[in-house]
């Protein structure tokens, strides 16, 4: 008996030593709770501390991020199915802004916004992440934009070359061929080696699913990125899809690697801000778009960049897509991308109606950078060809009234014509730096002006081979070789001038 109470009390000794070792601290944690929710945004209020672009989590397991701090709630933008929340629950802060999934497990993937798989396979097993935002690099870690980034669409590549690192903004009226350049332009990419990444903002699914087709038929879909965020996509996720493509694009940039960022469209992606901005009662400003809608874009588009040599060297090149609504070109976020970007490819449709596709307006498009960065064998020939097809289109408008002109006139005419059915090209058809470079050799030579208008696409069709028989040099031309010497420039015309007369109409005095 004297046994068990001595055990008793040893026990309870125990325990009691145990019950004070335990150090009782308060321990703080800020909760916030859920005021209103509904289309995709919710405000919450309390959390002092929560900062732009916080990530939140909800008690329903939900995610959100935050866009707006109010004086006494919070704006926020969900970015996972909201339909179980209820107002009242509660809120907590993560002191992180959103990230993602980065690396190679995303090439030839079609993922979402925030990693997720849309395209039926496995979660893509990245091992890293990286925030959505990042800062744009700074002018010392920069370089100057010296190598083109080939489109392998003439007119473009000619008259308005872009250069890897800049920011070309692709904007024109609906269903004007905008999409079909952009996808032109990844495609080209199958003979080089840069990584391409495309963002779907607000588009259809039939449409991603056309452009996803496209790239996979005629491209290198092996590295390429698809980001998506339907129309049908919560607004936040939407509106995340732009970043997070550019922070995939960038993981591939910061390696050393050049990339394409294809962002369709940035139209679309302000409409969705302004909507959240409306639901959450943000005072509107001009055209109902909330005040920081250029900061937001500006923000995106700083990012793209050609790295110093200490930096990697790499380059993300962006190529953002703005639509515009009867050709207006002065609205309120054309013009802030404008004067974002280093310049724009204007795509009209009234060229498109008339036929004449890629529908590009030359005299209203711009490349500011990419001058300086064209393959010099292409440069040395492009120099007169925006004046001379200028010149022409003038010309033209003149002589629609029936207007009797000159032979010399007349011959101006007929040279323009022949530089505007060169400019054509279908969807698809990418064309190389040496074919590109003969082209331009032949409309400068006037080797194409026997050429029946109707039979300039027969030409072009029929040239690789002949450039891989007869000009091997030409067709496998380095868009950092020197540009061609007089010497081979007329050897090549003289084998142009043979494929040529094979297509020539027959000439009526020697059949006579
Ligand atoms: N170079 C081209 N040759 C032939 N067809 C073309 C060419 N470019 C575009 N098209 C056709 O024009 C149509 C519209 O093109 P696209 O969808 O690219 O326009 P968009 O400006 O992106 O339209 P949206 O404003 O609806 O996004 C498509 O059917 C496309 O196949
Ligand atoms: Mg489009």
């Amino acid at each position: 008996m004297p046994k068990l109470a001595d055990d008793l009390r040893r026990w309870t000794e125990s325990s009691r030593k145990r019950i004070d070792s335990v150090v009782m601290t308060p321990w703080e944690e800020q909760v916030g709770r859920v005021l209103h929710t509904g289309d995709g945004v919710a405000t919450v209020s309390g959390l002092p501390e929560a900062r732009l672009d916080e990530l939140l989590v909800f008690e329903s397991g939900a995610r959100g991020m935050v866009v707006g701090l109010g004086e006494t709630d919070i704006g926020c933008m969900m970015l996972s199915d909201p339909k179980g929340i209820v107002a009242g629950e509660t809120v907590r802060g993560t002191t992180e802004v959103a990230r993602v999934p980065v690396g190679d497990e995303l090439l030839g993937r079609v993922v979402d916004p925030i990693g997720m798989p849309l395209d039926g396979g496995e979660v893509p097993a990245c091992r890293d992440f990286a925030p959505i935002e990042n800062p744009a690099p700074a002018i010392y870690d920069r370089a100057l934009i010296e190598r083109p980034l080939a489109t392998g669409v003439l007119v473009v590549d000619a008259m308005i070359p872009i250069g890897r690192g800049q920011r070309e903004l692709i904007i024109g009226d609906r269903g004007t061929g905008k999409t079909a350049l952009a996808v032109d332009t990844i495609i080209n990419q199958r003979s080089s080696d840069v990584i391409c990444v495309y963002a779907a903002v607000g588009q259809k699914a039939s449409s991603v699913a056309r452009v996803i087709e496209s790239v996979r038929h005629s491209g290198a879909p092996e590295r390429c990125i698809f980001v998506v965020g339907e129309a049908d996509a919560l607004p936040g996720l939407q509106w995340l899809t732009p970043y997070a493509a550019c922070t995939m694009a960038e993981h591939f940039t910061a390696r050393g690697r050049d990339v394409l960022l294809v962002i369709d469209d940035l139209s679309k992606h302000a409409a969705v801000y302004r909507e959240v901005s409306l639901l959450l009662r943000r005072p509107p400003g001009r055209e109902a778009f909330p005040g920081d809608i250029f900061y937001i874009h500006s923000r995106l588009l700083e990012r793209a960049a050609r790295l110093s040599p200490e930096r990697g060297g790499g380059s993300l090149t962006a190529l953002p897509i703005a639509e515009t609504q009867a050709g207006n070109i002065s609205a309120f976020i054309p013009t802030n991308l404008i004067s974002i970007t280093d310049g724009q490819i204007y795509l009209d449709p009234t060229l498109f109606n008339e036929d004449q596709k890629p529908a590009v307006d030359v005299g209203r498009s711009v490349s500011r950078v990419g001058g300086k960065t064209q393959a010099p064998a292409l440069k040395a020939l492009a120099g007169s060809l925006k004046l001379e097809y200028a010149q022409f289109l003038e010309l033209e408008v003149f002589t629609r009234f029936g207007t009797m002109v000159d032979e010399r006139t007349r011959k101006k005419i007929e040279h323009g014509r022949r530089i505007r059915a060169v400019l054509a090209q279908n969807q698809f058809s990418p064309l190389s730096l040496g074919e590109q470079t003969a082209l331009l050799a032949a409309l400068s030579g006037r080797q194409l002006d026997d050429v029946p208008l109707d039979r300039i696409a027969e030409f072009r069709a029929a040239l690789p081979r002949w450039l891989a028989e007869h000009a091997p040099e030409i067709a496998d031309l380095d868009d950092r070789a020197p540009p061609i010497t007089d010497e081979k420039l007329g050897q090549l015309r003289q084998v142009l001038a043979e494929l040529a007369d094979t297509f020539a109409a027959p000439d009526p005095e020697a059949t006579e």
